[in-house]
């Protein structure tokens, strides 16, 4: 079964299909956008190992041709070098405007090669073929691209869509327990920045989409899709709405800067913790009930994940140098803090009227700190 959510944005409309073996059919959801039997994918390490053959062979067998560049796993790849060096490698094989650039991947991979395309001949096509939860419900779509700057994470990019997003659920049963929780958080964003009854679902049928039901897996990812497509479609270059997908990311960014974006804590973790500090901070402001935090952090620790900044271990600096960091967030509007915060689950709104005591509260409450 393949679920299609269409994302409506005139002419660089385009859809994201679901399902499973999508990555081995490629080449049939590839051949009406080709203009000439010949592609480019850019992949990491990991993935090359894992599904790089499957889809060389998909192409190989439908006559389109191809090369690949495998560029190192993690997160070091989203940043200027392996930026050139993918845009240079994609000149030497001539891609052309009219041709088609695979992102074959989890989000490093998918936000540096569409930033990469955008860029390439001022902007050719592109196609995100994801394969970590992570990149499948949130940043292989919505044509966020760019990579991370000295000075913060994702600070250098451009909006440039996808042409078409496959997002092949089998690849999720290659993802480590811990990798697939991480994209989890972001699951769970969508039901508590806007959808209460997908927040009730997943409480229900959340442990059976990690256990591996593929039937729980594609319709979590379909919702999420469609949550963010219709987002995504009132509002492309986050001058409104669009801010609501960062529930949880003021504080997760800050955090991730502090574990300095290493495997201490993954970007999903971050936003988990990030939720239910928002919740947290929602309640003390009395914008939602106590219980709703309590729900929210019940949910996250049913799964496994983590809740708090203790959770994390080690050392993550002052409650001071946090907030600091917060200050580089791109949500930032004249030095003011905007957060995404909630009047209940399912309902989140932006503000930049959050007193600094109560974050700085919240913050420490979180740290074990009275
Ligand atoms: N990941 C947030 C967005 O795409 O707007």
């Amino acid at each position: 079964m393949i679920e299609t959510v269409h994302v409506d944005l005139g002419d660089r409309s385009y859809d994201i299909l679901i399902g499973q073996g999508l990555i081995g059919s490629a080449a049939t959801h590839l051949l009406p956008l080709l203009k000439r039997k010949r592609v480019a994918i850019v992949t990491d390490e990991n993935v090359a190992k894992l599904h790089l053959p499957t889809l060389q062979t998909a192409l190989s067998a439908a006559g389109i041709a191809h090369d690949s560049l495998i560029l190192p796993a993690g997160e070091a790849t989203k940043s200027w070098g392996p930026f050139t060096q993918t845009v240079e490698w994609l000149l030497d094989q001539k891609i052309e405007r009219r041709d088609i650039v695979i992102a074959l991947g989890g989000g490093v991979i998918g936000d540096l090669v569409g930033f990469a395309a955008a860029v390439l001949r001022r902007g050719v096509r592109f196609v995100q073929m994801p394969t970590s939860l992570l990149a499948q419900v949130d940043s292989s779509v919505g044509g966020k691209t760019g990579i991370n700057a000295a000075q913060g994470k994702n600070l250098i990019g451009a909006f440039h869509q996808p042409s078409l997003v496959l997002a092949d659920i089998d690849a999720l049963s290659t993802l480590t327990p811990r990798d697939f929780l991480a994209g989890y958080g972001e699951v769970v964003k969508y039901g508590l920045l806007g959808n209460a009854p997908f927040f009730d679902w997943l409480e229900e049928f959340g442990p059976k989409l990690a256990k591996g039901d593929i039937a729980a897996r594609i319709e979590a990812v379909r919702i999420s899709c469609q949550m963010k497509a219709d987002i995504v479609a009132r509002d492309e270059t986050e001058q409104g709405d669009r801010a609501l997908l960062n529930l949880g990311h003021t504080f997760c960014h800050a955090l991730e800067s502090a574990t300095g974006y290493s495997d201490r804590l993954l970007h999903g973790e971050g936003v988990a913790i990030g939720c239910a500090l928002a919740f947290e901070l929602s309640s003390r402001l009395g914008l939602c009930s106590q219980e709703d935090p309590s729900r929210v952090r019940a949910h996250l620790r049913d799964m496994g994940m983590m809740t708090d900044i203790t959770d994390i271990g080690g050392d993550v600096g002052t409650v001071e140098s946090l907030v600091d960091k917060m200050a580089q967030d791109k949500k930032v509007i004249d030095g003011q803090l905007r957060f995404i915060l909630a009047r209940g689950i399912g309902q989140a709104f932006v503000t930049g009227d959050v007193p600094k005591d109560d974050v700085l509260r919240v913050m420490r409450n979180s740290m074990g700190l009275a």
